[in-house]
């Protein structure tokens, strides 16, 4: 059949609050023209993001009711480190309470001031995570990953000429880890290889530096593996998750993305003087080690997701319904990133609103011109959130790109939301002239996305 269905249906419902323009200027002047700062009741389609705002399935409810919420110990966290060894295939298994806290606490347990860290592309928090702790990121993505016309499959991979290099100049001693994104969310969701990965771990290991994976988007990685690696075409995608794993050292990853949990995030590695050191840190700022600040309730949930989230009927519709999403934008001229990645289309506000200068802060504009059309949110992953005035000079320094993104939740909205999306996109484009830039009113020093204000210029 031609028809692309959800592979679930819905029991439950939350009703959606219809909004007009008229309203949505009022909230939108309200929140300092920041869509994170709005109500969530007064956004139509929430695409700000795909973390934390899965739909939970049947087999997850019913896993929480059974949950152990014992103080320690619990009979949940057991079934979670088990779930988790034999996916992940490290020997230690760290709960926490969402991504950044994971990589809080692998830069206050391991980081020095001086250590150099290399990734395809450091998450913004993780970034900041590993910066405040003293150390350096360089970021290391392939030439493609730049040119908005590369329509290679793999643009996520790290250039490992670079990494190589890099290292021999640093000298091996000064580089702590290795991390390669999974998918690489700050450069349009694109995959890794596992190929790449591969090459990075020779190079790690020739060099005794432990290779580790931000592997937020794990399933989503090893379904597009299965599709544009030949080598893995006939692997299940748990074969693939697998196969991506056992070349690391570790990996750190927040689970309410493909972890599909409303909160969670996980340390798995192989380390034990390393483990050692992380669960110091976890017993101060996060919880014991047999919960990591979560409830046995989350536990049971992230368990049976570890099953949802590689399922093949799910990846290959969450995959083929975010291709149809942005295949309507390009059909209809919009300049979107491509090859589409999984969780989120993004638009490269550069073409679509040239007529915005950097300090305009163009995407965030688009951003803001797409709710006041149709009440969608979207995040903007460009100027606002990686824009920088240089320490030195006070210039300000802008990113590579200025992406907007439009990320899809997981198993919450059907086709019908995400043509609604699509035309809201299409219409604003037709008026793409009239869009308005802004500036900063109020900016704090770290993470400014989340709660910066702004004025139309
Ligand atoms: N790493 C990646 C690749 C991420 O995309 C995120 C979060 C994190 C780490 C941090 O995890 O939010 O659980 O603390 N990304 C969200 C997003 C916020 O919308 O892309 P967290």
């Amino acid at each position: 059949m031609k028809t692309l269905i959800e592979p679930y249906r819905s029991r439950m419902v939350e009703p959606i609050r219809l909004t007009t323009r008229a309203q949505r200027e009022v909230f939108i002047k309200e929140a300092g023209y920041n869509p994170f700062l709005l109500k969530a009741e007064q956004v139509i389609i929430d695409l700000v993001t795909d973390s934390g705002t899965s739909a939970l399935s049947t087999a997850q409810w019913s896993a929480m009711m059974g949950a152990d919420e014992s103080f320690t110990g619990s009979r949940s966290f057991y079934r979670f480190r088990e779930a988790v060894a034999k996916l992940f295939g490290h020997r230690f298994v760290i709960p926490c309470h969402q991504g950044r806290a994971a990589e809080h606490l692998m830069a206050t347990a391991l980081l020095n001031q001086g250590d150099v860290i290399f990734s395809n592309t450091h998450f913004a928090t993780t970034r900041e995570n590993f910066e405040e702790a003293g150390a350096e990121t360089r970021d290391l993505p392939i030439p493609e990953a730049l040119d908005p016309n590369s329509r290679h499959p793999f643009k996520g991979n790290i250039d490992l000429g670079r990494l190589e290099m890099g290292i021999k100049q640093l000298g091996a001693e000064r580089v702590k880890f290795v991390v390669i994104t999974v998918t690489d969310n700050s450069h349009g969701g694109q995959p890794v290889s596992l190929a790449n990965l591969r090459g990075a771990r020779d190079i790690c290991q020739s060099q005794g530096i432990p290779l580790f994976l931000d592997a937020a988007r794990f399933a989503e990685n090893s379904y597009l593996i299965k599709l544009r690696e030949e080598e893995a075409k006939d692997l299940s995608p748990r074969q693939i998750a697998q196969a991506m794993f056992a070349l690391t050292d570790g990996v750190f990853l927040s689970l309410k993305k493909d972890g599909l949990g409303n909160s969670g995030g996980l340390i798995s590695l192989n380390r034990e003087d390393w483990a050692e050191k992380i669960r110091v840190r976890l017993l101060v700022s996060e919880g014991i080690p047999t919960a990591g600040g979560l409830a046995g309730r989350d536990l049971e949930s992230l368990t049976v997701a570890l099953d949802d989230s590689l399922d093949e009927d799910y990846l290959a519709y969450r995959i083929a319904s975010t291709s149809a999403f942005g295949q309507k934008l390009v059909d209809a001229g919009v300049p979107v990133v491509q090859p589409f990645g999984a969780h989120a289309i993004y638009i490269d506000r550069r073409a679509f609103c040239p007529h915005l200068k950097n300090d305009q802060l163009p995407a965030w504009s688009l951003s803001v011109a797409l709710y006041l059309e149709a009440g969608v949110r979207t995040w903007e992953t460009g100027n606002v959130m990686q824009g920088r005035p240089d320490p030195a000079t006070g210039q300000w320094v802008w990113p590579d790109f200025d992406l907007m993104r439009l990320a899809i939740p997981r198993r919450v909205y059907s086709s019908s939301h995400l043509e609604y999306a699509a035309e809201a996109v299409i219409s604003l484009q037709a008026k793409r002239h009239e869009i308005k830039g802004l500036r900063f009113v109020y900016r704090p020093p770290v993470l400014p996305q989340f709660v910066s204000t702004f004025e139309p210029v």
